[in-house]
């Protein structure tokens, strides 16, 4: 047995309910906490969906009132969680119902954390600086990505410093995720690529991750399965609920993954660049992928040999510099089947710029948990792969 498998480890998740129409139990859990004033954290768009007008029908008959807020947006800033809280607290509500993608589950873990314990939320950026725990929150994921809905990470923008920054707390693990793919069925095809890769990245960087265990790998490797033979049939027209239920449990399964066992380079370049450029987050993890992983293998080449059979590919008997190849190949042509760039453009992009993108990915706590040490230039060689300059 390899000697970090002996290594203490912890492992925290919260109550999962998956399934179809997993999201109309939310009445019954209300009941169960017993809350009178939910306060819904979502965004604008949220409005236009069917399925959402259906779980609001089921909260109604159990609360005295309903209060809502829907002012969060992609890439959750700082500033969205303070007044959130104030909300939270002015309306004396008693419970949180975060209903969307990572950015409105971050944002309502991050209104969670101000409501009880004060301060200004970047106040306890890092790992274990929440002292007190939240208000009951509950989760209805409404994108097979972020796993923000079981993970103990908070990502949220510190919108002076233009960096995001990563709250990692038991504080922030949600009490329930309601997991239901029927939202995934209106989500637009592009918005699911990315959020797909982000989680096959969550995957991967959990299973290569310093502090990965036996509890955290067989979900990593269950989910790159998973998440291999559902993604490219989920962004089409013809796809089916089984397919987005696939998508749904393999990034579930990333997500008990990477809570556990932290990520890895991908995400702490991916946070870095996301902050600043205000970037789509799955976009960012989809490019940096491939050249992270060229990076990381030589250091963990077996651990890249479980991920390849995951992947579907035939590498028993083949040598690490074709595994190599092989598996770069397959997540580059994954990326490209799902019409995901390899670079982006990003207008006057400065040498500062870059030096200030580079210093923010090596302290961010992604970091620590790659399987590899990298230096400043190599981070920066990356950057210069995957961002180009539009004069
Ligand atoms: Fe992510």
């Amino acid at each position: 047995m390899a000697e970090t498998l002996l290594e203490l480890r912890k492992f925290v998740i919260p109550e999962i309910i998956i399934g179809v129409d997993a999201r109309l139990l939310i009445g019954r859990y209300i009941s169960h906490f017993n809350a009178k004033k939910p306060l819904i954290v979502t965004d604008k768009n949220i409005h236009d969906f069917d399925w959402f007008h259906e779980t609001v029908d089921q909260i109604r008959p159990h609360v005295e009132k309903l209060c809502i807020f829907d002012e969060t947006t992609p890439n959750p800033k700082d500033i969205e969680a303070m007044i959130g809280a104030e909300l939270f607290l002015s309306l004396g509500c008693d419970l949180i119902i975060a209903i969307g993608g990572g950015s409105a589950i971050d944002c309502a873990k991050c209104i969670s954390i101000v409501a009880t314990n004060g301060g200004n939320v970047l106040d306890y950026e890092g790992v274990d600086e929440v002292q007190m725990p939240g208000p009951p929150l509950i989760c209805i994921p409404t994108t097979a990505g972020s796993s923000a809905d079981v993970s103990q990470f908070a990502i949220i923008k510190d919108t002076a410093a233009n960096i995001k920054r990563a709250i990692i707390s038991k504080k922030v693990v949600p009490d329930l995720a309601l997991i239901d793919p029927v939202p995934l069925m209106s989500m637009d095809p592009y918005l699911t690529a990315c959020t797909a890769m982000d989680a096959l990245t969550h995957a991967i960087e959990a299973y290569v991750s310093n502090t990965h265990s036996a509890l955290t790998d067989v979900h990593a490797l269950e989910s790159i399965g998973l998440i291999n033979q559902a993604v490219e049939q989920s962004v089409t027209p013809a796809r089916s609920i089984e397919t987005m239920f696939q998508l749904m449990l393999g990034s579930l399964q990333a997500g008990l993954a990477f809570s556990n066992a932290s990520l890895g380079a991908v995400h702490a370049m991916s946070h870095s660049m996301g902050g600043l450029l205000d970037l789509p987050h799955g976009e960012c993890n989809s490019i940096l992928l491939e050249h992270i992983i060229r990076i990381n293998f030589e250091t963990v080449p077996d651990r890249y040999r479980d991920i390849a059979r995951q992947l579907g590919l035939l590498v028993d008997n083949v040598s690490d510099y074709l595994l190599l190849e092989m598996i770069t190949t397959r997540i580059a042509s994954m990326r490209q089947n799902l019409s995901i760039p390899a670079s982006i453009m990003v207008p006057n992009l400065k040498e500062s710029t870059l030096d200030y993108l580079v210093e923010n990915a090596l302290n961010d706590p992604c970091m620590v948990t790659n399987p590899r040490v990298l230096t400043k230039e190599e981070v920066r060689m990356i950057y210069g792969r995957v961002l180009e300059s539009q004069k």
